[in-house]
């Protein structure tokens, strides 16, 4: 809003500074309390990206966590979920709502020369679960000094969002009846996307997906005599073709679903047709309904194949996590706090869906919700890149973001 002819000072309420955003020509309105913080919290996401911590090992990852919550004076459950906290903020009385940062890693050797860099081998922090982590104890710090707040919000430090499902573990821990909140929020930093923006949709975010493995077994033979056995290669080739068609030709083309095989091994000599040939993928869908109908015509497919060739094709699926729904009513109410602190006209409203998976999804299968992204640049490395480092300019953005979504929604909560 650099050009325009709003005064600052007008647009956002007194209290407030005005932040240049790197990547955008605009401004933002950070609390100043936030920004106070904001050399701490460099200090906590690098300290955080140093210690790269895992699935369900996240040991002195939540001890970090639980230490700063302990300097702030802020009361925490520990131990769910192996590794896992919740804070609590407020007395425990009247409106509850929960926000949530995931806290682990990933297997990945680090490619950057920080000189924060992963001090693990093999282990990074490469999809800035550190800044989500470091984000929310900002939020913890600011939320903790207003005495006023209306009602009780809790934060969920939360294991093992990559592939272990860390969130469905607190669930089945409890975690919603030892916390009974009315609403759950996430978020998700974004490259791609400028810093000083936001995408906050309706309805469907992240996908659902599944794993797939299949054999296809039969009788090898000499490759110069097929007529011996059973091929399957050709099988295999077949089924891998015809599958393609469960997405363009067998679902409503108004429904955004992907299947991939990602793996395909069988074979050892030029002149043998091997007795097994393993594949193995993936499927997608944006809707639950949808990935269930492509798991059965996967399957249908796979036993329309195995008669046609005389072969024994086995399937086994293994569900990975359910599409991420954010609630309307949530949704605009993530938009409103977003715009408060990024301008409205910063904030995508129609922003496609990611086919990439969220374990949040639990979460909001459980209670109603937003996920939200937060630009983290254009010219940054993706996410699960080993050259990817979280953008620490997003620190205040992020805690600005939880501090209004809190207030907003505490007002509106019965
Ligand atoms: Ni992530």
């Amino acid at each position: 809003m650099a050009n325009s002819q709003l005064d600052p000072a007008k647009a956002f309420p007194i209290g407030f500074d005005v932040v240049k955003s790197t990547e955008l020509d605009s401004d933002m309105a950070v609390d100043r309390e936030i920004l106070e913080f904001e050399d701490e919290m460099r200090k906590w996401r690098h300290a955080l990206h140093r210690h790269p911590e895992t699935a369900f090992q996240e040991v002195e990852t939540s001890r970090f966590v639980a230490a700063r919550l302990d300097e702030m004076g802020i009361p925490y459950t520990a131990g769910l979920a192996h590794t896992g906290i919740v804070a609590q903020l407020g007395n425990g009385q009247g409106p509850k709502i929960a926000l949530r940062a995931d806290m682990d890693a990933l297997d990945i050797q680090e490619a950057t020369d920080l000189r924060y860099a992963s001090e693990v081998e093999g282990k990074m922090h490469a999809c800035g679960h550190d800044g989500h982590t470091t984000m929310l104890l900002g939020a913890a710090g600011v939320l903790s000094r207003k005495r006023d707040l209306p009602g009780t919000v809790y934060l969920i430090f939360q294991p093992a969002e990559e592939f272990e499902a860390g969130a469905r573990k607190m669930i089945e821990e409890g975690l919603f009846e030892r916390f009974p909140v009315s609403a759950v929020f996430g978020l998700h930093n974004w490259p791609g996307l400028a810093v000083g923006r936001a995408a906050v949709s309706s309805g469907p975010v992240m996908a659902g997906s599944g794993t797939f493995e299949i054999t296809v077994a039969g009788k090898g033979t000499h490759a110069g005599m097929p007529q011996t056995g059973t091929d399957q290669i050709l099988a295999a080739a077949r089924l891998i073709e015809n599958a393609q068609g469960i997405v363009s030709r067998e679902i409503n083309p108004g429904e955004a679903a992907a299947v991939s095989f990602t793996k395909i091994h069988g074979g050892t000599a030029f002149n043998v047709i091997p007795e097994t040939v393993h594949l193995a993928g993936t499927i997608r869908a944006l809707s639950d309904p949808t990935l269930a109908d492509i798991r059965e015509r996967l399957e249908h497919h796979a036993g329309i194949v195995g008669r046609q060739f005389g072969v024994e094709v086995t399937l086994s699926y293994t569900p990975g996590y359910p599409a991420t729904f954010n609630d309307p009513r949530y949704a605009a109410l993530a938009r409103s706090a977003a715009g408060a602190v990024l301008e409205d006209r910063h904030i995508d409203e129609q922003s496609p869906a990611s086919m990439g998976s969220e374990d949040f999804a639990f979460m909001l299968a459980q209670r109603p919700g937003a996920y939200i992204w937060l630009g983290a640049g254009t010219d940054r490395a993706g996410l699960h890149s080993p050259h990817y480092d979280f953008n620490d300019d997003l620190l205040p953005i992020g805690v600005a973001y939880w501090v209004k979504l809190a207030e907003l929604a505490l007002r509106q909560e019965p």
